[in-house]
């Protein structure tokens, strides 16, 4: 009998068929525009490596042992995030309530993320035709402002993207997620190698480097780690069960700290990559490196058109995130859709419907954040903004603390060692012990400050 067989004739659910399945669809919820429009911005306006660092530490410390905990509990009950948490509670314990902020911060971030999505898919086309490629900085930003205030423009690309990811998800988890994102990673992977190569050999390239490897910890400030550890939680879709959702897909065979180990250092590796393909040319050409969220659609365009074969690499570069957003969104819509087929009884084309025309209805305001809705702002912030801030800052790192608080304390170290070791099958002790002591004081401890600091309670 196959995995998949053994899988299936016990839950009847569709699943992950191999490990490397396993690890590509997770490594393909990971790495996003997090790595390429995210990780390159944020630490190239807070100080380069020093953010790196301390991104870093929040990474080990706190987004490694949720993940974990997430996967296994997703594991143990095959369900989806809501149901699965619902299941595990004792009497009359709402932690199901955790898994529905789940549901909600998946539509949050669908919001803005596909319409970020749909400009970068926007761009290879753009770039195609040499519309968007000038080496003039001012006529870089019309080009992109003229996008992305264009309301057709704007919801077209929107659209266009949550129709594209939909027609994936519904061939289902074996035969449309995993498949896919078993192709997608090795593209992705063999391009932003290309286009490093190519940032590496330009002239001046050195201090691009420099940049990004020479901490400065004088730069380390309460709100750089606000910053690096909301980083942390959406890099490694964590806090909202995502991660819960795609573990109930998981075998019962899979070494679960392990997948989580190699997913968060292949992620780790794809931002540094991207840096690495970024910084040296921007340093090359004398741009800004703290240009925020427009390095991607000003500096990037115009960076690529001053080198030689720019068009062709600006295509590449784009085409590039256009894969690795791909896979974060199809884990960012199975969490509604698993949650809709099961505990809703539809099929998962009936599923996938719903989600994405929700998205398009909720999403609308925030494609249209830079023309008909710019003037609405909801606590000094538009919908696009806004939907950012509740999901990263709010809704992932609250999910996330509540689920450490649910591992440490309500399952408990038995279930969680039993269900890590594979019920002894694994020998790795030592690791689990340290993790459940991480997962049960360290990360909640640490994610709290963060949180009360952030909520200026300090
Ligand atoms: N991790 C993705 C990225 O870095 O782009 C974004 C993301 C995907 C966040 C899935 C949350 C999630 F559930």
């Amino acid at each position: 009998m196959t995995d998949k067989q053994q899988n299936a004739g016990r839950s009847g659910r569709d699943a992950f068929t191999s490990s490397l399945g396993m690890l590509a669809a997770t490594l393909g919820s990971a790495v996003g525009l997090g790595n390429i429009w995210k990780f390159p911005s944020m630490t190239g306006s807070n100080g380069g490596a020093s953010f790196l660092f301390v991104y870093l530490a929040c990474t080990v410390v706190v987004g490694l042992p949720i993940m974990i905990s997430e996967i296994m509990l997703g594991r143990k009950v095959k369900a989806n995030a809501i149901t699965t948490l619902r299941k595990l509670s004792p009497k009359g314990q709402p932690w199901g309530i955790v898994g529905v902020s789940g549901v909600v911060a998946a539509f949050l971030i669908l919001c803005f993320y596909t319409e970020v999505a749909g400009w970068v898919f926007a761009y290879i086309f753009k770039g195609l035709s040499g519309s968007v490629l000038t080496t003039d900085p001012k006529v870089a930003s019309a080009a992109f402002a003229s996008l992305i205030s264009d309301p057709m423009q704007a919801i077209g690309w929107q659209w266009f993207v949550i129709v594209f990811v939909s027609i994936i998800i519904t061939f289902g988890i074996s035969k449309g997620i995993e498949k896919v994102t078993m192709r997608l990673m090795p593209i992705l992977f063999l391009l932003l190698l290309v286009i490093c190569a190519r940032s590496l050999t330009l002239p001046g390239a050195e201090k691009g480097l420099e940049f990004l490897f020479t901490p400065d910890f004088s730069k380390i400030t309460g709100s750089v780690i606000l910053m690096a550890m909301g980083l942390a939680f959406f890099k490694l879709s964590i806090g909202m069960g995502t991660m819960m959702t795609y573990g109930s897909y998981f075998r019962d065979s899979q070494n679960i700290p392990l997948t989580a180990g190699r997913v968060v250092l292949a992620d780790l590796v794809i931002s540094l990559l991207a840096g690495i393909a970024i910084f040296p040319a921007v340093f090359a050409y004398g741009f800004d490196v703290s240009a925020g969220p427009s390095l991607l659609f000003i500096t990037i365009p115009a960076v690529f058109a001053s080198m030689p074969m720019g068009q062709f690499f600006a295509v590449l570069f784009f085409v590039l995130a256009a894969v690795a957003s791909t896979g974060a969104m199809l884990s960012l819509f199975e969490v509604p859709v698993a949650y809709l087929c099961e505990a809703r009884q539809m099929s998962r084309k009936a599923a996938t419907m719903t989600t994405a025309l929700l998205v398009m209805l909720l999403g609308a305001p925030a494609a249209l954040s830079s023309s008909m809705t710019k003037d609405v702002k909801i606590f000094g912030l538009t919908f696009f903004d806004l939907f950012d801030f509740l999901s990263s800052n709010l809704c992932m790192p609250a999910g996330g603390l509540l689920i450490c608080i649910f591992t440490g304390w309500v399952f408990g170290k038995d279930k969680f060692k039993a269900e890590l070791t594979n019920h002894g099958l694994i020998k790795n002790e030592a690791i689990i012990d340290s993790l459940f002591f991480l997962i049960k004081y360290v990360s909640p401890l640490l994610v709290a400050v963060v949180m009360l600091n952030m909520l200026k309670v300090f």
